[in-house]
């Protein structure tokens, strides 16, 4: 069964890496590249290089967002970044709920369902990262885990959120460690994410949630990811700073992506 027809989108999440120039280097190698690529090219930027590369890609198919904010409107929060900076500067969508944000941070499901409410209000596309720790894959608590995870950072939410929302299912475990999930796995879980949302928001809507893998995403395994049915993209850290290796990524076609099932 062909699924060509969904969007796939390949987000990289540069984290606490490139200054301005070397972001915008790179954002001019990308660019053409993304003009001639069937997928959504995004690209999760350090704060400081949001408004020059969301000027640079001014009219290209590169989406350019932030990797977190905070919850209040604004307020006296030193340090911290609002929504309504980040839409101001250019950003299009925001990571929330990474992994490295609740372990270095100790974020909170609660504080990011307040977030992504805040994100949603200032247009901003929520990309909500959630997944287990090697402990709980180990004692199978994934599912659990991610359920939790679902529930706490999704509550309250209007069903009319799936259009904007996306989930990207990145176990701890996988992250930065060069283990990659198995697509067994990564169908496995998606699947259930797909189905929770479908009871919290209806099936209709479940279907709107943009379902994203992340985790020692590179070259070599991408495309495998991709074919996985019900993946619509991927998050992509360590190999979405070189743009020899981004650029690999974004280039797989679709429809070589969704011909198995
Ligand atoms: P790596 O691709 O470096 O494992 O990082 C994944 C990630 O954290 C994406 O948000």
């Amino acid at each position: 069964m062909a699924k060509a027809s969904q969007p796939c989108f390949i987000v990289g999440n540069w984290k606490m890496y490139k200054t301005i120039e070397q972001a915008t280097e790179f954002i001019e190698k990308i660019i053409p590249l993304a003009a001639n690529s069937s997928n959504t090219v995004m690209i999760a930027a350090p704060y400081t290089a949001i408004a020059p590369l969301a000027k640079k890609t001014e009219g290209t198919k590169v989406v350019i967002g932030a990797q977190n904010m905070n919850d209040a409107s604004e307020g006296a929060f030193t340090g911290e970044v609002a929504a309504v900076m980040l839409q101001e500067a250019g950003a299009q969508f925001v990571i929330l709920g990474h992994s490295e944000r609740r372990l270095y941070f100790h974020e909170s499901d609660e504080f990011i369902n307040k977030k992504i409410k805040r994100a949603l209000i200032c247009n901003l596309r929520p990309i909500l990262c959630i997944g287990e720790t090697f402990e709980e894959h180990q004692q199978e608590q994934a599912k659990a885990k991610v359920k939790e995870q679902l529930e706490k950072c999704l509550a309250e939410l209007d069903k009319s959120a799936c259009q904007q929302l996306m989930v990207s299912y990145e176990p701890r475990w996988a992250i930065g460690t060069g283990l990659a999930a198995t697509p067994k796995i990564v169908q496995e879980m998606t699947s259930y994410c797909r189905e929770l949302l479908a009871e919290m928001f209806g099936e209709k809507e479940a279907k709107k949630v943009a379902l994203l893998y992340g985790g020692s995403v590179n070259p070599d395994n991408a495309e495998t990811f991709l074919q996985v049915p019900g993946v619509n993209g991927l998050l992509i850290g360590a190999a979405s700073l070189d743009p020899d290796s981004f650029a690999k990524i974004i280039e797989i076609p679709q429809n070589v992506q969704k011909q198995v099932v």
